[in-house]
């Protein structure tokens, strides 16, 4: 039977307390992790198997022992709680509700790498998330969990939060050392990755802060305890948040490797108002969409790739019948039009390109040759730009496509729409 753990606090009443935090087993893992030394604790997190829940998934073990080990370089842990991905409301609930959690994560990971120093960076528009954030730091120095000679360990650690001003760019990691920097969040090009030049100059370890959540739990409960859920190579427990076209929508903490069609119907209750589910996009905005003969798919790593998506950030957006994939794309289009940083001539140039395209198909003034202009549009971004937003901003034109293709020759030929035509009589 599986046990949540991230999520296991959020409902207790005033659960972003730090006397709540330490009622129920907080900062206990640290002081566990004290017992132990950093290349220990390395080397627990190699076992857990954890890979990064910020979109990417890479694991978390392998970028730590990156770190250099000089213990006169000073370094630095820098916690990503950007969450810009559509359809991803995970970060934002573990901030509000249980910010003790990452804190103690944070602790861990900078014993572990030898961190002085933590810059929280979070999305300007969560105000409550700041302000959570913000008393959490404050009593956990307070408390003696931060400042100088943790807990009578010798560790010091400062740890301050920084708001960014709402760019999705600012997620990805080198865009968001650059706006932490005060400059324009624009990214830099790897290599050199954050662990060898990150803020300032200096070796940093990025994490989201779902990952860092794990990192309590990986301490007190065994790394083997953590390997022993999920699929072969994604490992642990994982929230999904599930939004669009369900009867009951959430943040969902589950088992990686469940299936996508268990946490549809299971968890979220199913497709709203007895329709039929048409079509779900996995991993927020930025990963391909699935038709719905795909739903048995697993969600993990590895078995989303082998369908033609990702896992993402494990945001589930859910479509039912009445849905037109013409629509889809083109909205996405415009988020990712809006939102890319311009540095790169493809991303800048070919968003806004894919966008009038889709807009002109959606507005009944598609013309033939249309769709493979997208299909080449799309194909000239992905791989060449700098971050991997080009590959995430090709992918909803192209999915739709690929398993919608009718849709889109329907709206040029015909001017109109398929969907609205079948459901509007
Ligand atoms: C365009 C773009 C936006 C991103 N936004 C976020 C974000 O909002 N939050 C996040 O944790 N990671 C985001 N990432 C991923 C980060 O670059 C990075 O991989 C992550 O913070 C590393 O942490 P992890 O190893 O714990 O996943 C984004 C990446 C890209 C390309």
């Amino acid at each position: 039977m599986f046990e949540p753990v991230l999520t296991r606090n959020i409902h207790r009443p005033y659960s972003e307390k730090i006397t709540t935090y330490l009622e129920h087993g907080g900062y206990n893992a640290v002081r566990k992790a004290f017992a132990g030394t950093p290349e220990e604790i390395i080397d627990m997190v190699k076992r857990s198997g954890l890979r990064g829940r910020g979109g990417a998934g890479f694991p978390a073990g392998t970028k730590w022992g990156f770190m250099p080990k000089d213990q006169d370089i000073p370094k630095i842990v820098a916690v990503n709680t950007d969450e810009g991905e559509p359809g991803t409301f995970k970060d934002r609930e573990i901030v509000e509700r249980d910010p003790h959690q990452i804190i103690e994560g944070v602790i861990i990971a900078a014993y572990a790498i030898g961190a002085g120093r933590a810059y929280v960076y979070i999305r300007g528009e969560f105000f409550l998330g700041v302000k959570r954030w913000i008393k959490a730091i404050a009593d956990a120095y307070e408390h003696g969990f931060l400042g100088k000679n943790i807990l009578g360990s010798g560790m010091n650690l400062d740890m301050s939060v920084h708001r960014g001003a709402g760019a999705y760019i600012c997620g990805e990691e080198t865009a968001m050392l650059e706006s932490l920097e005060g400059k324009r969040g624009n990214p830099r090009l790897k290599p050199p990755y954050p662990a060898q030049v990150g803020l300032f100059g200096l070796p940093t370890l990025v994490h989201n802060i779902e990952t860092l959540a794990c990192i309590p739990h990986i301490i007190e409960r065994g790394p083997e305890w953590f390997a022993g859920i999920g699929t072969e190579e994604s490992k642990g427990p994982k929230i999904f948040s599930v939004s669009g076209h369900v009867n009951r929508p959430g943040n969902y903490e589950l088992p990686l490797g469940i299936s996508l069609r268990e946490i549809i119907d299971e968890h979220a209750g199913g497709v709203r108002d007895g329709k039929r589910l048409k079509a779900v996009i996995p991993g927020g905005a930025s990963t391909p969409i699935l038709p719905a003969n795909r739903v048995d798919v697993p969600m993990a790593f590895e078995t989303l790739n082998a369908a033609g998506s990702q896992l993402g950030t494990g945001a589930v957006i859910v479509m039912d019948e009445t849905t037109c994939m013409v629509e889809i794309a083109r909205r996405l289009a415009k988020f990712f039009a809006h939102e890319s940083c311009g540095r790169c001539t493809p991303c800048r140039i070919g968003s806004v390109r894919l966008y009038e395209l889709l807009d002109r198909i959606e507005h009944g003034k598609g013309k033939p040759g249309d769709i493979e202009t997208i299909l080449e549009t799309a194909n000239g971004i992905d791989g060449l730009t700098f971050c991997p937003m080009g590959a995430a901003l090709a992918n909803p034109a192209r999915s739709a496509i690929e398993h919608f293709r009718e849709e889109f020759e329907f709206h040029i030929e015909h001017k109109g729409c398929l969907v609205k035509a079948v459901y509007s009589s």
